[in-house]
């Protein structure tokens, strides 16, 4: 009898230190100390053994299955413990992997100009201000000293949506309402969108923009018109910047200049960008003309002023080396992707 148990709990013993799954030992378990096992068995053998050898077999049996359950017990943490490791490293998630970065939107150069104008221009003490896109004849031309049968309308090309009403050709028509709305001193520069009715391409666009200065104040000279686009040439173009004025033509100012700035490709030298020239043409400008500043209640021998008209498209073009207007209205994403 004391044999056959302790070669039992060898067995057993050995069976429990190698099974690799809880459910193996499960049925060890089973097998030694359950109702039909084998430690079971020999205990209700003990009946065959003479009264007096029994109390002594069944000190022996009790203690070989405490030894086995604690034998069990501790196996079974252990491999609690190899499961739950294996499932901790199976689990893992690894949070240093680079992940798809979401597609994040960007600036479109035409308003990244627009934005860089704007905050020259207020850091010069400008206002900037709104007007419509939707305008009557009277702004867009009557009132900037066009009259219906002025020939100037023809340089602009105009969209008419009735005989009155049209989509305004020249942010000029910010001038009109900013005077009549605010007395002198005025500066005052204005973004927008303007309209012609011309064919699109390389350098043409139906629809396109331009900033508007004006500037309105006593003593105001063309040298603070100079003054002034000196100091964007500058900031826009390079510190060594020039510009000339070229006698030009505008109804609402007299006089009235075109504005070049010195190559900034070639230094004045004469390159492709600039055609050869040494320069290029960066807007329209004059003094504010009398019979303008008349039509807004301003008295045009108390106050004179200046006005000048970037045509931000082809700046924007410039600075960032565009070589077609077509591009910069198409939208193409990989072309926009460049200025994020
Ligand atoms: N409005 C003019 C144009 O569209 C530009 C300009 C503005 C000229 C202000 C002089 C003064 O061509």
């Amino acid at each position: 009898m004391e044999e056959s148990v302790k070669i039992l709990t060898d067995e057993s013993e050995a069976k429990i230190s190698s099974c690799a799954t809880i459910s193996d030992l499960n049925d060890i378990r089973v097998r030694v100390l359950g109702k039909n096992g084998e430690l079971t068995a020999l205990l209700k053998s003990m009946k065959d053994l003479p009264p007096e050898k029994r109390p002594q077999a069944g000190k022996i049996v009790n203690a070989a299955r405490e030894k086995l359950e604690q034998a069990i017990a501790a196996r079974q943490a252990e491999l609690e413990q190899i499961e739950l490791d294996k499932r901790l490293r199976d689990e893992k998630i690894d949070i240093s992997i680079d992940m798809r970065q979401p597609a994040s939107g960007g600036l479109h150069p035409l308003t990244i100009m627009r934005n860089r104008i704007t905050e020259f221009f207020s850091s010069l003490g400008f206002v900037i201000a709104d007007s419509p896109e939707i305008e009557t004849d009277y702004y867009n031309f009557e009132a900037l000293n066009i009259p219906a049968d002025h020939p100037a309308r023809e340089m602009q090309d105009t969209f008419f949506i009735t005989e009155n009403i049209l989509l305004r050709s020249q942010t000029s028509a910010g001038q009109v309402r900013m005077m009549e709305k605010v007395k002198p001193p005025i500066k005052m520069l204005s973004p927008g969108r303007v309209f012609r009715a011309d064919e699109a391409d390389a350098t043409h666009s139906p629809v396109f923009h331009q900033v508007e200065g004006l500037v309105v104040d006593k003593g105001i000279t063309m040298c603070d018109l100079k003054g002034i686009l000196d100091l964007f040439a500058q900031k826009f173009f390079g510190k060594n910047t020039k510009t000339r004025f070229r006698p030009s033509y505008f109804p609402f100012t007299e006089p009235s200049v075109e504005v070049d700035a010195s190559c900034s490709q070639c230094g004045g030298k004469g390159c492709r960008v600039c055609k050869g020239t040494g320069w290029i043409e960066i807007l329209g400008a004059g003094m504010v003309n009398r019979n303008v500043l008349q039509n807004c209640g301003i008295n045009p021998d108390e106050y004179t002023g200046f006005a000048f008209g970037v045509g931000l498209d082809r700046i924007t073009n410039i600075i960032f080396g565009i070589n077609s207007l077509r591009t910069v209205f198409e939208n193409d994403v990989r072309f926009l992707k460049q200025f994020n």
